[in-house]
C-alpha cells in the first residue's frame, strides 16, 4: 500500500468505518450515484455517509454536473478571478445577510483557519476557544507535530453548558480573540447557550465565529445562523455548498472581513470555475427541488427509527445522537459498534458508527426503512 495510512481522508479509513479486523467490507469505491455506492469489490451499497456530509442532493446530481461540465469547457481556471466569484458572493449575501463579504477557499479546515486568522488580526489578540471539530490544521489540535506554543493559545468551551462556557470565556478575559462554535454537537444548541456565547464574547470585545461546515445548506440554506437566529461576526461554510466539489467560504461583517487584507490568505485554486459553478447550481437545485424540506422529513423518519432502536437496546449501551438531518447510533462498547458497522456493510448498507450519517435528496422513505430494517436485524445479532 503506497498511501500512508491507507487513504488520504482519515475518516474513510476502513478501521474507522468498520473496525480493525473487519473482513468482507468495501475498502474502495469506483462510482456513486444518488445514494448508491459501487464498491471496487463489485457490490452495490445503500449509503448514508454521503461523502462525510459533502453531498445533500445525492451523488452525481445531474443539474450540478451540467454546470460543472460547462465550467470545464470554459477552461476551469485562468490568471484572473472568474466573474462567478463575485456572483456567488452576492448570492450568499442574500441567503445569509451577515455574510457582507466573503473569501472562497477549498476546504473547511482552511476556511475556519482563515476565520481565526482574521479574528486575531481584527482584535490584535491571540487566544481562541473552540467547540467541536474544526479540521486538521494546527491552531485547534494537539499532538505530535504541533508546537506547544500553538497549543497554548487554544482552549475549548463545553457545548450546551452555559455555566461552563461563561466561566471559560471570562477566564480568557481580554486575551480572547474569538470563540469558534459548531452549532450542532450530538444535539441542537439551546437558546440559552447560544445567548451566553454571543453576549459573553461581545462583552469582552472578542468575536464569535460559527462553523457551519456541516450545517449550512442542510438544516437550512443559511444553516444554524438562519434556523436559530445566531448573530455571529464570522461564518464558515463548506461541505454541502457545492454538493461534493471542493469549496469552502469564510465571511461575515464587512468591517471584520477587511482585516483579511492585513494578512496573506490566498490559494492558487481558490478561484476556479468548477467549484464556484457547482455551488451556484447546488443552491439553485436546493431551491428548485425544495430539497431541505425533503431532508427534514426523511431525516425525521431516520431519526425516529434510530431513537426507537436506541430505546430497544438502551441496556446494551446503544444511544441515538444528532438531529434529523445528521444523526448516528453511539455505542458504549467500541467493539460492538465496529461489529454492527461491518455487518451492515456485509448486508449492503454503509452507515457510520462514530460520526454523523446524512440523508440527501436521493434518499426516500423506502431507503430509510430499508436501512432501519438492516440496523434492527444486525443489532439483534451482534
Ligand atoms: C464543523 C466542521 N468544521 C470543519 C471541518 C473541516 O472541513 P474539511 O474536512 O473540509 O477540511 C469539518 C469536517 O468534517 C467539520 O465538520
Amino acid at each position: 500500500m503506497s498511501i500512508a495510512g491507507e487513504t488520504s481522508t482519515g475518516s474513510k479509513r476502513p478501521d474507522l468505518l468498520f473496525g480493525p479486523d473487519a473482513s468482507d467490507v468495501p475498502r474502495q469505491m469506483v462510482r456513486a450515484h444518488g445514494c448508491i455506492v459501487h464498491g471496487a469489490n463489485g457490490r452495490e451499497y445503500l449509503d448514508f455517509i454521503m461523502g462525510l456530509g459533502a453531498v445533500a442532493l445525492g451523488y452525481g446530481n445531474a443539474a450540478v454536473n451540467l454546470a460543472v461540465h460547462a465550467a470545464v469547457d470554459r477552461g476551469t481556471v485562468g490568471p484572473l478571478p472568474p466573474e462567478d466569484e463575485a456572483e456567488l458572493a452576492e448570492e450568499l449575501r442574500v441567503i445569509i445577510p451577515r455574510m457582507e463579504q466573503v473569501r472562497f477557499l477549498k476546504t473547511g479546515a482552511e476556511a475556519v483557519a482563515a476565520a481565526v486568522r482574521i479574528a486575531r488580526a481584527a482584535t490584535k489578540r491571540d487566544l481562541v476557544l473552540g467547540c467541536g471539530y474544526h479540521g486538521w490544521l494546527d491552531w485547534c489540535n494537539s499532538g505530535p507535530g504541533i508546537p506547544q506554543s500553538t497549543q497554548s493559545v487554544f482552549g475549548t468551551i463545553p457545548f450546551n453548558d452555559p455555566v461552563g462556557t461563561r466561566q471559560a470565556i471570562r477566564a480568557a478575559g481580554d486575551r480572547l480573540a474569538c470563540v469558534v462554535i459548531e452549532p450542532v454537537i450530538d444535539a441542537a444548541p439551546t437558546a440559552e447557550w447560544l445567548a451566553v456565547v454571543r453576549v459573553e464574547t461581545q462583552q469582552l470585545g472578542a468575536l464569535l465565529v460559527i462553523d457551519e461546515v456541516k450545517t449550512a445548506f442542510r438544516i437550512a440554506l443559511g444553516g444554524a445562523t438562519e434556523l436559530w437566529r445566531v448573530e455571529p461576526d464570522l461564518i464558515v461554510l463548506g461541505k454541502a455548498i457545492a454538493n461534493g466539489y471542493p469549496l469552502a467560504v469564510v465571511g461575515g461583517r464587512a468591517d471584520v472581513m477587511q482585516h483579511v487584507q492585513q494578512s496573506w490568505i490566498s490559494s492558487t485554486l481558490a478561484t476556479e470555475f468548477v467549484s464556484l459553478a457547482a455551488a451556484r447550481a447546488t443552491i439553485a437545485e436546493i431551491k428548485r427541488t425544495n430539497a431541505l424540506t425533503h431532508l427534514a422529513s426523511v431525516g425525521a423518519r431516520l431519526f425516529t427509527g434510530l431513537t426507537r432502536l436506541a430505546e430497544q437496546y438502551a441496556m446494551a449501551g446503544v444511544h441515538c445522537a444528532g438531529i434529523s438531518q445528521m444523526c448516528y447510533l453511539r455505542y458504549d462498547d467500541e467493539a460492538r459498534s465496529a461489529r454492527v458497522a461491518a455487518e451492515c456493510a456485509r448486508r449492503g448498507l454503509l452507515f457510520k458508527r462514530t460520526a454523523y450519517n446524512f440523508v440527501s435528496l436521493a434518499h426516500d422513505e423506502q431507503s430509510v426503512d430499508s436501512a432501519l430494517k438492516t440496523l434492527g436485524e444486525v443489532l439483534a445479532s451482534c
